[in-house]
């Protein structure tokens, strides 16, 4: 199905099982245990293997030598396979940035050198730190605030540039110039990247965690040498990925490496320390805001410089983007520079760009509201736009901003904010409020499924899509039942197989959106191979309702029609060009009241408010639930996440989750989310957008803006631990 416009009026009700608070279909599964996750398929091969990883001790060279012989020997062991041995092996994928197996060159600190395989996780751990290795070390570079001062000052190859920043921000009455910092941060999903690997007559089959089925097909075939048919891979629950599983890690290439060396199916789980150096990480970001405004708030000139650190060859975090976007202004200026460091990957995390740029930007619009002596919600109000800032011909499809605006600041009482900063206290606590805006763009991607009415009456629906914690079980469910006319009941999802239509995958907020549409699709497709069984022409001429199907003849139950045979049908949405002749995008608001500690010091947040325009809300139950835990990562980021650099040895020391802290539940106050009752008609035929990644961006920034409101000290470092405030 191609969706080459604006989805009209659908002649489905599209509100009986879809927009319906619907409980997760996986939930059961996995709180007790039987959703099987990629490191817990004991049943599927026998024989298993378990391999641990070696990993580089330095943060660049070259590996000379490698004593295997006192390992080979421990107990259990049954082959140890080192990167020298195996020699250079190509990039998996595009989006991959650094080597994960292969040389003798070693690029980032923990870099996979062997994997060590035994009959036990004890015996491969304890033989694994046996091997010996020599290196040549060499220098690197991982200080990224030394590039800072010049880059700063850089505005060669703009991002983008429209009228004259220079003059007009030097003429503007009113104006901003700061620098702000975030730290790199890390995915810290709770299930660390896994994966067991079987080859069989050439064909290699993978049970692995990981959010793109197909991307991660197609790095294994490149990197063995092998054709897409040759490699499967099974995916059907992820326990987090937050972006660092959208490609192969190097848990897969080692168990894929040893299993096809030693003959047996190995399994590796990445222990929770080499996930932090191993895998990737959001990069660390300087950046500077300059805004100049009129005495009525009117943005005149905007510009945001950005540098951030990459492996050589990668994308860093480009956190200027969303400040093209999100308010108007006519001239603009936006610069993202890339600091080459020797550091372990960064890479994409829960949005990439948006989040760590928003942290930034939204405490510079809070700072320029108070410069002006505006309501910062007033500020922003003033300065939303229904067109692109950078080509007035360009609009967004479906912009509700200023309502996400005025909706929380009516829902959180925010007439009643302190004014003057420090000016209200709860005996010992300062309290502050703080808002802040969220965008993120609304992208969707190709996405096929099949439909299987079965002669049980029941409707299977396969996809190769991923349930990354999201939901997608259930709302695919419910869009399938939706279609036909099924109670949710009768409808069963099978997810992450590549055996089954390629799907969007779980990434960049497209998922939900993206699936969705494509199960439509193929749902349309049954509805018309039923009326063929029926001998109608037009499938609109039918009625699906309560398990049957109602023509000019007369109803019939689909069970009883399926009994005949199964009816299958199989198709996928395929986004048209129109969609980029606009803008799809999400937006919010953060709301959020902070206590400070007046002795202590310490941060209790008391409570946050998230207002979404995210197109419709295909389940209230699953959106909410990722809001609020885009909330709790956003607090995080606000509070406490920090892989701090050794900027003189090249790593993050922070090795597990007591270095590296992240919100527990009694950090977290009262959450509330509202979603506007939107509809995106260029977004997907269901005019849903995403909400995953959006439920992250702004929420950092709400806090040091209540951090401020609360005390009168403006922070512009991340996180915003006592030191910076005290
Ligand atoms: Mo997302 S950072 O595309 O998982």
């Amino acid at each position: 199905m191609d969706f080459d416009q604006p989805a009209g009026d659908s002649r489905i009700d599209l509100s009986r099982i879809l927009g319906q608070p619907a409980t997760r279909i996986d939930g059961p599964l996995k709180v007790s245990g039987a959703a099987r996750y990629a490191y817990e398929q004991h049943d599927v091969l026998e024989g298993q293997k378990v391999g641990y990883p070696v990993l580089a001790t330095i943060a660049r060279g070259r590996i000379t030598a490698m004593r295997t012989t006192a390992a080979a020997a421990m107990p259990g062991v049954i082959g140890i396979v080192t990167a020298p041995e195996v020699g250079k092996m190509p990039k998996p994928f595009a989006f991959n940035v650094a080597p994960l197996f292969g040389g003798d060159e070693v690029v980032h600190y923990h870099q996979a050198i062997a994997v060590v395989v035994a009959d036990s996780f004890e015996e491969a751990r304890a033989a694994a730190a046996r091997v010996e290795v020599d290196y040549a070390g060499e220098t690197g570079g991982f200080d990224l605030h030394g590039l800072w001062p010049e880059r700063r000052e850089d505005a060669r190859d703009p991002v983008a540039r429209v009228g004259d920043f220079e003059a007009a921000f030097a003429a503007a009455p009113v104006r901003l110039d700061h620098d702000y910092s975030t730290p790199a941060h890390s995915h810290a999903m709770m299930e660390p990247h896994a994966t067991l690997a079987h080859w069989q007559d050439g064909r290699l089959t993978v049970w692995t965690s990981n959010q793109m089925v197909e991307w991660a097909r197609t790095g294994l075939a490149s990197t063995f040498g092998l054709s897409e048919d040759q490699v499967r891979v099974i995916s059907p629950y992820v326990g987090g990925g937050f972006g660092t599983k959208l490609v192969l890690r190097a848990d897969a290439i080692l168990a894929a490496q040893a299993a096809r060396r030693l003959g047996c199916p190995v399994k590796v789980a990445l222990p929770r320390p080499a996930v932090m150096n191993n895998t990737s990480h959001r990069a660390a970001t300087l950046q500077r805001i300059r805004i100049g405004a009129e005495a009525d708030g009117r943005i005149t000139a905007i510009a945001h410089t950005a540098l951030s650190n990459t492996l050589p060859g990668g994308r860093g975090e480009n956190a200027v983007d969303q400040s093209r976007w999100f308010y108007a202004g006519a001239h603009r200026l936006f610069v993202h520079h890339l600091g080459e460091m020797h550091l372990p990957e960064s890479n994409a995390m829960r949005a990439p760009g948006e989040a760590p740029g928003l942290m930034a930007l939204e405490i510079a619009m809070d700072e320029m509201a108070e410069k002006l002596r505006m309501d910062p919600v007033a500020f922003r109000i003033r300065n939303d736009t229904q067109v692109s800032p950078e080509d007035p011909d360009k609009p967004f499809s479906d912009r509700h901003f200023s309502e996400c605006l005025t909706r929380g600041a009516e829902a959180f009482g925010w007439s009643d904010r302190p004014l003057r900063p420090g000016s209200r206290r709860d005996g010992d606590w300062m309290l502050g409020w703080g808002v802040a805006g969220a965008y993120r763009g609304g992208p969707a991607m190709t996405s096929g499924a099949r439909l299987r009415l079965q002669p049980s009456g029941r409707l299977l629906v396969e996809t190769s899509m991923t349930d990354i914690g999201t939901g997608s079980y259930t709302i695919l469910a419910q869009t399938a039942a939706e279609v036909l006319g099924l109670p949710l009941e009768a409808v069963e999802v099978r997810l992450g197989d590549s055996d089954l239509p390629a799907s969007a995958g779980s990434g960049g907020q497209w998922g939900a959106a993206s699936a969705t549409a494509g199960v439509y699709a193929a749902g349309l497709a049954l509805r018309t191979e039923i009326a063929r069984r029926l001998g109608v022409n037009d499938a609109d001429t039918l009625v699906f309702e309560a398990g049957t199907v109602r023509g000019s003849d007369g109803a019939r139950s689909l069970a009883d029609l399926a009994a005949e045979g199964e009816i299958v049908a199989e198709d996928a949405i395929r986004f048209g060009d129109f969609r980029k002749r606009q803008i799809v995008a999400t937006f919010g608001a953060h709301f959020v009241e902070l206590g400070v500690h007046a002795l202590t010091g310490e941060i209790r947040l008391r409570r946050m408010l998230a207002v979404c325009d995210a197109g419709r809300i295909l389940n209230p139950v699953t959106a909410r639930s990722q809001v609020i835990g885009g909330m709790v990562m956003g607090v995080g980021a606000a509070l406490m996440e920090e892989a701090a650099i050794d900027t003189g040895r090249g790593f993050f020391p922070a090795h597990d989750l007591a270095g590296y802290e992240v919100p527990v539940h009694a950090d977290i106050p009262v959450q509330e989310v509202i979603f506007l009752d939107t509809a995106d008609a260029s977004a997907t035929p269901l005019k849903a957008k995403g909400v995953g990644e959006l439920g992250l961006c702004g929420v950092a920034a709400a806090i040091a803006n209540a951090l401020y409101n609360a005390t009168g000290v403006r922070v512009r470092d991340y996180p915003l631990t006592l030191e910076h405030y005290l």
